[in-house]
């Protein structure tokens, strides 16, 4: 399973780098925003500062709503770094340009899907990778791991190959659920994917471990 982080943050994406176990980054306007980094020229460098922190995919989202708008947003994005992912809406003018850039090899993540005929089209498409966001499915009292489940077996059956990126993690349960589920991705802040290493046992163990090596070394 590769993991992204979900975040702008540059400090973050160094720590979740450090660990040596970081794939990839993804953002959206809301991070970037909360970040500060606002304007064009801002935006774009934010991305390549992000790219030269990370070794993986870096995904970066267009704002244009149009075709025209899409193609030609995803054409600078991908210039600016080989790292670079297009991600798109998941809106009718989003899976035509999803198409349009698998023709040209440029590659694209499909973001904010909420069904399985949502990311049936996206792997028609030819996208690089769909996003289900799981979280958000569940806020709205709706089961986001079945729509993992529902996307793993579609995919299946027709040995699609685009990537199942599991979005909107809210903590480390969903990253081990969907493991288990065999999403390919997963994208969470870097204090879900720290949660991982937490067990009492753990601490506890290591604890005795030092205290019994501080008594036989006396
Ligand atoms: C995915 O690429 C999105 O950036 C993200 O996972 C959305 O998560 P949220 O629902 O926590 O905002």
């Amino acid at each position: 399973m590769k993991f992204f982080i979900d975040t702008a943050n540059l400090d973050q994406i160094r720590e979740a780098q450090s660990l040596g176990v970081l794939d990839g980054v993804t953002t959206n306007p809301s991070l970037m925003a909360k970040e500060g980094i606002t304007g064009t020229n801002n935006i774009l460098k934010h991305y390549v500062a992000i790219c030269n922190l990370v070794d993986g995919d870096v995904s970066a989202e267009v704002i244009s709503t149009d075709y025209e708008g899409m193609v030609r947003e995803g054409e600078s994005l991908a210039e600016l770094h080989h790292q670079i992912v297009v991600k798109l809406p998941m809106i009718k003018d989003g899976i035509r340009a999803a198409k349009y850039f698998s023709d040209k090899g440029i590659r694209t993540n499909v973001t904010l899907v909420f069904s399985a005929g949502q990311a049936l089209l996206a792997a028609k498409a030819g996208a690089t990778y769909v996003s289900p966001f799981i979280g958000r499915l569940d806020d709205i009292s709706t089961d986001g791991l079945n729509l993992i489940e529902e996307i793993k077996t579609i995919y299946e059956n027709y040995g699609y190959e685009t990537q199942i990126l599991a979005a909107s993690i809210r903590h480390t349960m969903h990253i081990i659920d969907c493991a288990k589920i065999g999403a390919d991705v997963m994208t969470g802040p870097l204090s879900v994917i720290e949660g991982l290493l937490k067990h009492p046992l753990t601490d506890i163990g290591l604890a005795k471990f030092l205290a019994d090596y501080e008594k036989g070394n006396k």
